[in-house]
């Protein structure tokens, strides 16, 4: 299947499609120097091949982890494509999850001024959420996405077989992100999803499209976040707070962070599809303060002066923009969490 992104002259192709990563040379131009940024834990067999395809190929491997997006990894990339002679006619290739394709993508916005990008996202979420769009950056001084730029990648290929090596625990992250944007905007992905579930359904492949879908018309209609786009939000503002004050992982805090944000029967119906997937609806111990997780969540770089805007769901499908203060944001979280 192949999804156009129609941007003008930014527009690409997203081909979803078992075993589209042995075709890469099909899709991709890579009769060129190739800049393969990936990291460690990324298995071997997804850049072998394409790495073979190339007619030049450079490996950027960087320690796996968010705490690796950093300007002193985004220049290790740039400092190598300098070494190799890299000109404005090569390009950078991310096969990773979003750390990988958020940091590659800068390199590539920022490198003589913008060079080539190409996108083989390898977790769940990157493949319906991070790899569309043209959102890259790194993070400073543990501000996540805080230096970065829009840079439309030229072709995204979505392979679901590189799934087989995720773990369990990184596929719910990415089912979080399509249960998030299911409830915000597609009621019948959303009764899909609580029929049939995301680990384990054979038909993944379609989930997968009718996610990266939903992406792309927010991304169609409001490519620079000046109001739609902010949809794909939910969940995050209470969840960027939570994310800063436990260990848990981005798309368990999103899961916990949307609970707040709906009404009581869409919250229920969000709970059960949740749990499904293995994803929290609780805390196992005690919730963390309220005013530690507020303070982080206001700290939050969408914050605009004494309020946040908020995406709020009073049925599944639709939604509704809200500026909340922090008393308001403390009151939504007690209220589940108390
Ligand atoms: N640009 C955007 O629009 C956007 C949207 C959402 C999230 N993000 C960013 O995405 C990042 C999170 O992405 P992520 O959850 O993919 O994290 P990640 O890139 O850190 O990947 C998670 C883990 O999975 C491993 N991995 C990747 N593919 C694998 C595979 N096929 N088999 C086995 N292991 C594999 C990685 O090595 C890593 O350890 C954050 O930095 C976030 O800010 C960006």
């Amino acid at each position: 299947m192949i999804i156009p992104v129609g941007l003008g002259k930014d527009s690409y192709n997203i081909v979803i499609e078992r075993g589209a990563l042995k075709r890469a040379a099909e899709i991709f131009d890579l009769d060129r120097k190739v800049m393969i940024v990936t990291d460690s834990q990324v298995p071997v067999e997804h850049y072998c091949g394409l790495a073979s395809a190339c007619k030049v190929s450079v490996a950027g491997i960087f320690q796996e982890g968010e705490a690796s997006k950093t300007p002193q990894n985004f220049l290790n990339i740039c400092n190598k494509m300098l070494k190799e002679g890299f000109s404005r006619r090569d390009c950078v290739v991310a096969v990773g999850g979003g750390v990988a394709g958020d940091m590659a993508g800068f390199a590539a916005a920022c490198y003589m001024r913008g060079i080539d990008f190409y996108n083989v996202p390898t977790t769940l979420l990157s493949q319906v959420d991070s790899s569309v769009g043209g959102k890259t950056a790194v993070d400073l001084n543990g501000v996540k996405n805080i230096i970065g730029a829009f840079h439309q990648p030229r072709g995204v290929i979505i392979d679901p077989d590189v799934l087989k090596t995720l773990s369990p625990r990184q596929f719910a992250c990415g089912a979080a992100e399509i249960i998030k944007i299911a409830a915000c905007m597609d009621p019948e992905l959303f009764e899909r999803i609580e029929s049939c579930g995301i680990a384990g359904n054979p038909d993944i492949d379609e989930i997968i499209a009718a996610a990266v879908a939903l992406k792309v018309r927010v991304v169609e209609e409001d490519e620079r976040e000046k109001g739609l786009r902010k949809v794909l939000n939910f969940g995050h503002t209470l969840g960027h707070g939570i994310e800063a004050v436990t260990g848990l992982y981005h798309g368990e805090c999103v899961a916990l962070g949307m609970l707040p944000m709906c009404s009581g029967a869409v919250r229920e119906r969000i709970q059960e599809v949740l749990k499904r997937e293995n994803l929290p609806v609780g805390f196992f111990e005690k919730a963390p303060e309220p005013v530690k997780v507020i303070e982080a969540a206001m700290h939050d770089k969408k914050a605009e002066g004494e309020s946040i805007v908020t995406v709020r769901l009073d049925n599944i499908g639709s939604f509704r923009f809200e500026a909340a203060s922090e008393e308001q944001l403390t009151r939504d979280y007690l209220e589940v969490f108390g």
